[in-house]
């Protein structure tokens, strides 16, 4: 293994053991994210549901089908990119027996933050790629308004080139023509963070700073 790859490593170790919030107590696992650490573009979604709570594996489940659909589409694979979560364990609320995913609260967040910090230190990508209000709201800046900023380019303190776009989860829950539509924009943006990499290995390496 690389460099990179081992240190990414090392923080997932002491990552899985994390007690920091109180979702450690009904996490079966900690998703801390997965993919090519060496990759020039990340992508970071909200957190783990179900299935990847179940898997320990981000965008597992209906969602991660259409985002894997969606990155090969414009020729990506799992092995192009790294893919993690802004909160690392499945927030959720039982009622009725019944266990149902729910926002995470700002101070999840605020806890959680820095494993994310660490590992976008490590990783140092090019671009960061968004997946809803949420990722967009830590990564870009906190009023971050989807309707209104998808698709677009900010600078963040975490990235030269940060993009949002609808995120999955959001895209299935459409019917028709706005299923098709919302369904493009993904792959549009995705294609605008691609495209975004290309043009930023170009650049000279002093304007990266
Ligand atoms: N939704 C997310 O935001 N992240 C996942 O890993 C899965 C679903």
């Amino acid at each position: 293994m690389g460099e990179i790859a081992d240190k990414i490593e090392e923080l997932k170790l002491s990552a899985l053991d994390c007690r920091g919030c109180g979702l450690c107590e009904t996490r079966s696992n900690v998703v801390f994210g997965e993919g090519n650490p060496e990759t020039p573009l990340v992508i970071i979604g909200e957190g783990p549901g179900q299935n990847e709570d179940a898997t320990g594996r981000p965008f597992v489940g209906r969602a991660g089908a259409l985002l894997d659909q969606a990155l090969l589409e414009n020729n990506l694979t799992r092995k192009h990119v790294y893919i993690a979560n802004v909160i690392k364990c499945r927030a959720c609320i039982t009622e009725n027996g019944r266990t149902r995913n729910r926002p995470p609260s700002t101070s999840e967040i605020n806890l959680c933050l820095p494993w994310l910090e660490k590992q976008l230190a490590i990783i140092q990508p090019l671009v960061i790629l968004c997946l809803g209000a949420p990722s967009a709201k830590s990564i870009i800046h906190k009023d971050f308004k989807m309707t209104q900023e998808r698709g677009k380019f900010f600078e963040s303190k975490y990235v030269r080139y940060a993009i949002a776009a609808l995120h999955p989860a959001y895209i299935l829950r459409q019917d028709g023509e706005t299923y098709e539509l919302t369904r493009r924009q993904l792959v549009e943006d995705i294609a605008a963070a691609r495209q975004k990499v290309i043009e930023a290995k170009k650049e000279p390496i002093q304007t990266l700073f």
